[in-house]
């Protein structure tokens, strides 16, 4: 009732409107890392791919979007973070026309590095933008409408490359890539930067309009002056506070659960999940497609519960829950490969499902919710930046190791191996990750500072 209540006083058309733009930074995420998966059987025979060079195809977009990850601290900080979202656009549609287009192994490698660029710098950019536009009390579903913004992306290019496949054209997979793009660039436009940000760039008359904009009644008038309060460049908190012990260990809280997000195993089931079916035997490429679409499906409405609970159950409740649960899935299909039992595909169709609604309840979700809010305003850009470098460089290495892991340990030890670090993820969260459900971002900050 109480929330219900938060929801009414708190969000704006305008509100809404902006987390939307921003959300489909998420949209175009999902949609360019995945849908090399359906892609890459037509693009094999194109571009006379040899094995080697389907992996660097694959793989060197998470190389661009490590790239992105790094600029775009320094961009959110210098442009703000509407702008960066504006760069980042372009940036979207100039990589998807170049692999369309492209002719030359060569242009399609480097439309991928530019597709991962863009890819790199939203996930930085989109959700600070919308932790910080955000009431307290909607923060953590706004962040996480990213999440799930991420998985319709996934989805999204996941049919379009199941429709298109009859055709084989693959040009159009790419190409409708820049269709998302487009909107946002033009709707960006009609949205402002981020309070905060103005705060700190001494624009504070232009910051309270926003914040009339963006809030409604006059609630939100008390927190204009914490907010002044941790923007303002003289205040006490300097760069020697700042790297005091407490705000280190919030540094490598951050950097830690970032890296849990992807060595848990994740992008093996996204990236791989048709190889994985014609492991445990699904027979034709068709049913193994159909098994991935299910997966992506099940990745949807199982981040559209976590959005619904992320304010009323708090964070660390779905994320210990989804870590126990991930681990316990793996096991599962761990025992099914191993035992070789008759029913393994259903069990591994089943178990992977689970598994990747695990994901989507907690670490999926939970991490980028997290990342936005626990780090002080003065680093928040630089200190997100770190962590979601880190993510993208470890998402690149196990990506990377997959394949060989299966060959030398076998399917059972591999998912044994993703089983044992998901319970270590609980332990990490159960023994350090803190609640910050319901405060305000300045709230956040003095407990972490003080
Ligand atoms: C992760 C991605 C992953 C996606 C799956 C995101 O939170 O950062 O690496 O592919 O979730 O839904």
């Amino acid at each position: 009732m109480a929330y219900q209540k938060a929801i009414k006083e708190n969000w704006t058309p305008y509100l809404l409107f902006a987390v939307i733009v921003a959300t489909l930074g998420g949209l175009l995420f999902g949609y360019h890392t995945a849908v090399i998966s359906g892609a890459l059987i037509f693009l094999s025979p194109a571009f006379h791919l040899s094995v080697l060079d389907q992996g660097v195809v694959v793989s060197i977009l998470l190389i661009g979007s490590i790239g992105g990850a790094v600029v775009s601290g320094s961009l959110t900080e210098k442009w703000g973070r509407q702008k960066t979202l504006l760069f980042a656009s372009v940036i979207f549609i100039i990589g998807a026309l170049m692999i369309g287009l492209s002719d030359t192994y060569e242009w399609l490698i480097t439309g991928r590095i530019i597709s991962g660029f863009a890819v790199g710098i939203v996930s930085v950019a989109s959700p600070l933008y919308i932790a910080e536009i955000s009431p307290p009390r909607l923060r953590g579903a706004f962040v996480s409408l990213y999440q799930l913004a991420i998985t319709i992306g996934i989805l999204l290019s996941f049919l379009i490359d199941y429709l298109l496949s009859d055709t084989g054209n693959w040009r159009m997979m790419f190409i409708c890539g820049a269709i998302p793009a487009v909107v946002q660039l033009v709707c960006l436009f009609f949205v402002s930067e981020t309070p905060p940000w103005l705060f700190k760039k001494g624009l504070d008359k232009k910051a309270i309009q926003v914040l009339q904009r963006l809030r409604k009644g006059k609630g939100w008038l008390n927190q204009v002056d914490a907010m002044k309060g941790v923007a303002s460049p003289h205040r006490s908190s300097d760069w020697k506070t700042l790297f005091s012990r407490k705000v280190r260990f919030v540094l490598v809280l951050g950097l830690f659960l970032s890296i849990f997000q992807q060595i848990t195993g994740i992008n093996t089931v996204i990236y791989y999940a048709p190889k994985i079916f014609e492991f445990s035997g699904f027979s034709t490429a068709s049913s193994a497609i159909a098994a991935t679409l299910i997966v992506g499906i099940v990745n949807v409405l199982a981040t559209v519960i976590s959005v619904w609970l992320l304010d009323r159950v708090g964070r660390r409740i779905l994320l210990l829950v989804g870590s126990m649960g991930m681990a316990v899935s793996l096991i599962f299909l761990s025992l099914a490969f191993f035992l070789k039992t008759t029913w393994i595909d259903q069990v591994s169709l089943f178990s992977l499902m689970a598994y990747v609604s695990f994901f989507a309840i907690g670490l999926g979700p939970v991490t980028w919710v997290l990342l936005s809010e626990i780090y002080p305003l003065k680093i928040r850009s630089k200190a997100m930046t770190v962590a979601v470098f880190a993510n993208w460089g470890f998402n690149y290495l196990v990506s990377l190791t997959f394949l060989d892991l299966i060959r030398g340990l076998g399917p059972e030890g591999t998912f044994l191996l993703y089983a044992v670090i998901s319970l270590l993820a609980f332990w990490f969260v159960f023994r350090f990750i803190p609640e910050t459900k319901g405060k305000s971002l300045e709230e956040i900050e003095s407990i972490i500072l003080h």
